[in-house]
């Protein structure tokens, strides 16, 4: 027997309190037990009491563990929660630079006391790793003092990651971080064949970074530099030139697509209660409905919810728009639910999978966040797309560009109703062109997850890599 079959692997796991990256990360505990890890997970206790009213589990408690039902099932998972620095009732939307400055200094000391708690407390097996969101600033210096493997896990694509990883790169040739930068073609990050500067997440594409926002992503993207290793929510299948590349600088494990399983139904995941669109969309012939969601961070302006909202009623195309009740829900034109009738329907949240599993739906309106690309792909739905911040944009570049399956909404990033009408109105007709693709995408994510693909070997060589370090 090798040395390493003996030892049991203990991780933390600590999601960014948002979630986009509560899904992945939970979904990850799943599976990384389901492989015989042990794992404490750690959400916020805001996060926790948001997770609690919107399944009305109960109106805030904390002490209600949401991995019960997992662990009758054998996997060894313990939850907790921490506070992140401020009171359960803060706003933290309205107070948003004060929110970030405090998940800079306060939330890491919170973090800290856990950890070492947790590392003194004799369980077994002890802590050995921790699996922080790479968007943490603090991972490193706590790794270190308590002696886990930082194990940094980014919750987006690969390419999203290199971008950021070769910042210095695109500063040094004028892409980024200058007023007056350049605008052709970026060729020169290893593993990416060529990449619009608009196509970089919209952090690098800012003539002045200089914004708290900007300080937190460079920085949590600098401490990722001392992480032992990183893992991806990607598909070798889908960007291995990249993900090659960026193995030649540091040990980096695709592990996607990591999606929910049997277990993870148990799990509350959603920050807002969920309508049920089932009956509605029961109702509507196959592939007749446009799903539209702009994911759970991005808020649309006034005037584009205007453009929206217009572009909907002279379309003639039924949908489904998640309108979240923390921004643009007051702002939908007074009579626009009662002029829609029963071609639209608007909710503020719903099961995504449930609806674009559902036959009747025939595209998504998308943002492009990772967590939406991955599963319309594996529901095969043709995606329409409107990138906002973030990683989206570079996201759907590999969505329109590189794989083909969806669509650009508009050419540039302003909203005009014509427009939007028109282009929904063909796509629906015209997403049978992306089928094929979809298709083939799809195999592609099927295969990974199968017996011979790379994220199940990815997942072995890991826990083998891990098991090495703490020898
Ligand atoms: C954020 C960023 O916007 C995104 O770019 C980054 O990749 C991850 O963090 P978010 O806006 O939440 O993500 O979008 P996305 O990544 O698509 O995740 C949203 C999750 O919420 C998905 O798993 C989706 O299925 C779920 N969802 C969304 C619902 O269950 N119901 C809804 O009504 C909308």
């Amino acid at each position: 027997m090798e040395p390493e079959e003996n030892i049991k692997l203990h991780a933390i796991m600590i999601p960014v309190p948002l979630q986009g990256h509560i899904v992945p990360f939970i979904n990850l505990a799943i599976k990384l037990a389901s492989k015989g890890l042990t794992i404490t997970i750690v959400n916020t206790q805001q996060i926790h009491q948001r997770l609690m009213k919107a399944q009305s589990i109960s109106d805030g408690t904390l002490d209600y563990d949401i991995f019960s039902e997992a662990r009758k099932s054998g996997l060894d998972i313990q939850y907790t929660t921490i506070s992140d620095g401020f009171p359960l009732n803060f706003d933290r939307a309205g107070n948003h630079d004060q929110y970030m400055e405090g998940l800079f200094h306060v939330f890491s000391a919170h973090v800290d006391d856990l950890v070492g708690n947790l590392v003194n407390s004799n369980h077994n097996p002890p802590v050995s790793c921790l699996i922080a969101d790479t968007f943490y600033v603090w991972p490193s210096e706590i790794a270190k003092k308590y002696n886990l493997v930082n194990i940094s896990f980014w919750t987006e694509p690969a390419l999203a990651f290199t971008s950021y990883y070769h910042m210095d790169l695109l500063r040094i040739n004028g892409h980024f971080g200058s007023q007056d930068y350049r605008e052709d073609m970026i060729h020169y990050i290893p593993g990416v064949d060529a990449i619009e500067p608009g196509d970089l997440p919209s952090y690098l594409q800012d003539p002045e970074p200089w914004g708290i926002m900007h300080r937190y992503i460079f920085k949590s993207l600098e401490d990722a530099r001392k992480a032992d290793v990183i893992i991806c929510n990607t598909v070798q299948e889908l960007e291995s030139s990249t993900i090659s590349a960026l193995q030649e600088i540091k040990p980096f494990y695709a592990l996607g697509p990591i999606f929910p399983n049997g277990f993870t139904k148990s799990i509350p995941t959603n920050l807002w209660r969920e309508s049920d669109t089932v009956p509605w969309l029961n109702s509507k012939p196959k592939g007749s409905v446009m799903y539209i969601s702009f994911g759970s961070l991005a808020n649309i302006t006034r005037q584009d919810t205007l453009e929206m909202a217009h572009g909907l009623l002279l379309s003639i195309v039924s949908f489904i728009w998640v309108v979240r009740p923390d921004n643009t829900w007051n702002l939908l034109p007074s009579r626009f639910e009662d002029d829609v009738k029963d071609r639209g329907l608007v909710v503020p949240w719903c099961s995504q999978i449930d609806v674009i599993s559902h036959p009747a739906i025939g595209g998504f309106l998308t943002h492009c966040g990772w967590n939406s690309v991955l599963e319309s792909i594996w529901y095969k739905v043709p995606m329409l797309c409107f990138p906002i911040l973030t990683d989206q944009f570079t996201n759907r570049k590999l969505v329109v560009s590189e794989w083909k399956v969806g669509f650009d909404l508009c050419s540039g990033r302003i909203l005009r109703q014509q427009e939007i009408a028109q282009k929904i109105d063909c796509f629906m007709t015209e997403a049978d062109k992306l089928r094929i693709n979809l298709e083939e995408t799809r195999k592609k994510l099927e295969y990974t997850l199968s017996k011979n693909g790379s994220s199940g070997s990815n997942y072995k060589q890991l826990i083998i890599d891990l098991k090495s370090r703490i020898l």
